[in-house]
């Protein structure tokens, strides 16, 4: 069985979806590797390495030979074109976003995996890209947010006076979210944080972070499997009125909040920032679906009455060298999971692998892209 490795093209994109660890640790399960030439260089994985663990370095069209084609981003059009018959492209395909790409996948016969709908199972956890990439977001949310707004993150007496701590208020505490409290707490910031589900509260205050209570009298925003679902609009506006207050008083606010399958729900109006001080900052995580400030631009940093707001959709990358070896490792563990006694299979009555086939030989298997096309 052959995997092969594409560079990336995407702009400002320095991760790498495999690393030279893993192709050592699959070429003993009987795997052979093919690397795009410069693949890893700018995430630190030279093509030495790659040679060392046991993989070969390629052109690019050599790569497309191969059964099993690993990458961080969906291919390019021009990539697609290049896909033979029968082979599994494994990638974080945007499949409803990037509908045109779909169908240029459907004639090339071949299938493919979108790491996007990976369900979230406890059996996949190992497997869970979204999990480990958006755990690096909200760790380098913080780093990079701390460095926007002109202040300590912690309480500092000096011969000149004290200053007061910052303080970081974290909106949506999933994965990022949660990683983003610990940040700021381990930076010394007096953190708060809000979640519409109040399961939550409990871990936001494990942390040492205070939970933010809106009043709730029904299971509003709480949805199946851990996620959320859209609120009513009386929930919507009790929480405006108290974001307001939290975040006019706020220095930094980092906001993740995410509902599956729908646009970034908008929590911070024009008016709220406002209200802001001037010198504080917004990291909006969710800036790639569509942002959870009004203001929002992906990958753009702007200013509102002198508070900025960072936009940045792809935090992970700023990390690359560890973002890329969690990837790596998340998709070892997916070809682990798919490889039998009888080698690499794609059995579909697992759940994982149902769940990620959203092309399978041509067909569209996934309903909500089928349903899009
Ligand atoms: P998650 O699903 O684990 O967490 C999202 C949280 O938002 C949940 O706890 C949910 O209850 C909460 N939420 C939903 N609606 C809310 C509302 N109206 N008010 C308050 N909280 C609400 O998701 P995860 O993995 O933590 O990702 C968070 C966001 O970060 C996503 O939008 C994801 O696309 C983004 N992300 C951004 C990256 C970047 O570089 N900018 C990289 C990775 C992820």
């Amino acid at each position: 069985m052959k995997i092969g490795v594409l560079k990336e093209n995407k702009s400002g994109e320095k991760r790498v979806a495999i690393i030279p660890s893993t192709v050592s640790s699959l070429t003993k399960k009987g795997y052979s590797f093919f690397i795009e030439k410069n693949a890893g260089q700018a995430s630190n994985y030279s093509d030495n390495l790659y040679i060392e663990a046991g993989a070969k370095i390629v052109e690019k069209s050599e790569v497309f030979d191969c059964n099993i084609i690993a990458k961080v981003n969906s291919p390019i059009k021009d990539e697609i074109n290049l896909l033979k018959e029968n082979c599994l492209l494994i990638s974080l395909f945007q499949t409803i976003k990037d509908i045109d790409l779909v169908k240029d996948l459907q004639k090339t016969k071949c299938s493919a995996f979108s790491l996007n709908l990976l369900p979230r199972t406890t059996l996949a956890q190992k497997m869970d890209i979204l999990s480990s990439q958006a755990n690096i977001a909200g760790y380098k949310a913080v780093l990079i947010g701390a460095n926007h707004i002109g202040k300590y993150m912690p309480l500092l007496m000096t011969a000149a006076g004290t200053i007061s701590p910052s303080r970081t208020l974290v909106i949506g505490a999933g994965v990022a979210g949660l990683q983003a409290i610990a940040t700021a707490k381990r930076l010394g910031a007096q953190v708060e944080a809000f979640d519409v589900r109040p399961e939550v509260k409990e871990q936001v205050e494990s942390l040492g972070a205070k939970f933010v209570e809106v009043e709730n009298d029904s299971d509003d925003g709480v949805g199946s499997g851990g996620y959320a679902k859209e609120t009513s609009d009386a929930y919507k506006l009790r929480q405006q009125e108290v974001m307001k207050e939290r975040i006019s008083k706020s220095d930094l606010v980092i906001t993740t909040a995410l509902i599956p399958n729908r646009p970034a729900p908008v929590l911070i109006p024009k008016e709220m920032v406002e209200g802001m001080k001037p010198g504080s900052a917004i990291m909006d995580l969710a800036s790639e679906n569509g942002g959870n400030c009004e203001l929002t631009k992906p990958d753009e940093i702007v200013f509102h009455n002198d508070v900025l707001i960072d936009g940045n959709t792809n935090f992970p990358s700023t990390m690359a060298t560890d973002a890329s070896q969690l990837f790596s490792k998340n998709v070892q563990a997916i070809i682990e999971h798919c490889h039998g006694e009888d080698g690499f299979k794609l059995n579909k009555e697992d759940e994982i692998i149902d769940g990620m086939l959203f092309v399978e030989n041509g067909d569209i298997r996934h309903q909500p892209t089928k349903e899009a096309i």
